[in-house]
């Protein structure tokens, strides 16, 4: 089957990216990204996330959207990609979390989550102090998408100007 971009929902755009435009950049060799499988590209100081999910290829930011880990040497199971540092879980098609981090905070809606508990046991409790509070403050946000296209086998994305 030949690669093809994955649809991503139109409201998760990367900020400054304009899909209509000239901006598609080769980036990779489809070859280079079998099903199953994240890639990092850098340009720049960006640092982007291919990842190639049931669905076709995808692009995003290769930080994760709690506390900025890259996604690219973490697990991809299907669409769902799970970060290195605290296993918080995200959907590559949908953008969200599908599982919050260990240390708890704030989902995408503004919702807390306390810090993960081991299964039977009380909650922990957050020792007080600055770090619990900036963990409880910390929002997971929602991925943003970098347009892909597949020409003669190879990935172009769709990056914002260089500043
Ligand atoms: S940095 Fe990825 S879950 Fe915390």
């Amino acid at each position: 089957m030949q690669p093809r971009p994955a649809p991503f929902p139109p409201d998760l755009l990367a900020p400054g990216v304009e899909p209509e435009s000239e901006s598609f950049e080769v980036v990779l060799d489809a070859a280079e990204l079998p099903v199953g499988t994240l890639r990092r590209v850098t340009r720049g100081d960006l640092d982007i996330l291919l990842a190639h999910i049931p669905d076709g290829i995808v692009a995003t930011d290769d930080r994760c959207p709690h506390m900025s880990a890259p996604l690219s040497i973490g697990v991809l199971d299907g669409c769902v990609v799970a970060c290195p540092l605290h296993d918080g879980r995200f959907d590559l098609r949908s953008g969200g979390p599908v599982q919050m981090p260990t240390t708890g905070g704030l989902d995408p809606d503004g919702v807390y989550h306390p810090t993960w508990t081991p299964g039977g046991r009380d909650p922990k409790t957050d020792p007080p102090g600055k770090k619990a509070e900036a963990r409880r403050l910390t929002r997971v946000r929602r991925f943003r998408y970098y347009p892909v296209r597949i020409a003669d086998g190879r990935i172009q994305v769709a990056l914002p100007p260089e500043r």
